[in-house]
């Protein structure tokens, strides 16, 4: 059963969930509220069967998201901060970890938290209009959601300690140059480009979409033996499947397969 959401949409179309961050008036900043009803919508599509490929989007047209809310944060004490970062590295988990393939569209501002979430994503698509940073050395802390790991492991930590000790604001060619974005499309057609990916990959088989984010996990979660031994594993069992059958048979009787999920 779907959450009762407030500050943000879900829709599901086809096989594909679209999660709208929707707090315009606040410029989708992360206060409790919001990441409880996202880490409760995400719980709710991991274990929704259907839902073969998760997007992540903004309505507003100048954010993503301008973070975690500050005048929250400036409230908490040690204790209240550390639940906080917690609840926020939930998030990041779930989004790296569920079954599904996740897909994050930037459009505008995505600042602190919304790179530390778009970076625990699969997919990053921004916009020519993105400005990506982790800004939180100028108000005194450092990225709380993930942020030290994840982007280093993206960028490498070279760039990772540029971005987070100076907090300067990259645009999206820049973002896309150090592969922290895997593409930029014009602003209008974010949404559009967005779609068109996780309906690509919502028409591949399921079994096999869900055993190759596992094994591409690994690289950050082990070392290189224990992540190639996982692919052994993974990839032999898919040969319990329908969809391998149906796939390596369609390929030599040169046709398109038509997968079941099984
Ligand atoms: N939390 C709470 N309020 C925020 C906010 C945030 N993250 N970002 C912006 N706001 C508020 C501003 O205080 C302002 O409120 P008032 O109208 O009441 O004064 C309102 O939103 C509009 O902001 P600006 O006047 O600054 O608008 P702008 O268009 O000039 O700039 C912006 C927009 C570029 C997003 C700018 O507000 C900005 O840089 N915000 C800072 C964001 C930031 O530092 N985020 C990181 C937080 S830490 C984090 O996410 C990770 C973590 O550690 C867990």
């Amino acid at each position: 059963m779907p959450p009762k959401l407030k500050n943000l949409k879900l829709e599901i179309r086809k096989n594909i969930a679209y999660i709208t961050l929707n707090r315009p008036k606040h410029l989708n900043v992360f206060d409790t509220e919001t990441l409880n009803e996202l880490e409760k919508t995400l719980i709710s599509l991991e274990n929704n069967a259907k839902v073969k490929v998760v997007c992540l989007l903004s309505d507003h047209d100048k954010v993503f998201t301008a973070g975690a809310n500050i005048k929250e944060m400036n409230a908490n004490n040690v204790i209240e901060a550390k639940h906080f970062a917690e609840l926020g590295h939930r998030i990041a988990q779930k989004l790296e970890t569920m079954p599904q393939p996740v897909i994050v569209g930037i459009n505008g501002y995505a600042l602190g938290g919304g790179v530390e979430f778009a970076c625990a994503c699969d997919i990053r698509i921004a916009s020519e209009r993105a400005v990506l940073s982790q800004p939180e050395i100028d108000i005194g802390i450092i990225p709380g959601w993930g942020g030290t790991q994840r982007l280093a492991r993206i960028v490498g930590p070279g760039k990772a300690k540029e971005l987070i000790y100076t907090g300067k604001r990259i645009n999206a060619e820049e973002a896309f140059e150090i592969g922290l974005v895997n593409m930029v499309v014009p602003a209008d057609k974010l949404n559009e480009a967005v779609k068109e990916m996780a309906e690509t990959i919502a028409s591949k088989g399921k079994i096999a979409l869900f055993e190759a984010k596992k094994a591409i996990n690994q690289v950050s979660q082990s070392p290189l033996d224990v992540g190639l031994r996982f692919e052994i594993e993974s990839w032999s069992t898919l040969f319990e499947t329908y969809d391998q059958k149906e796939g390596m048979g369609a390929f030599l009787e040169g046709r398109k397969p038509i997968f079941k999920d099984k």
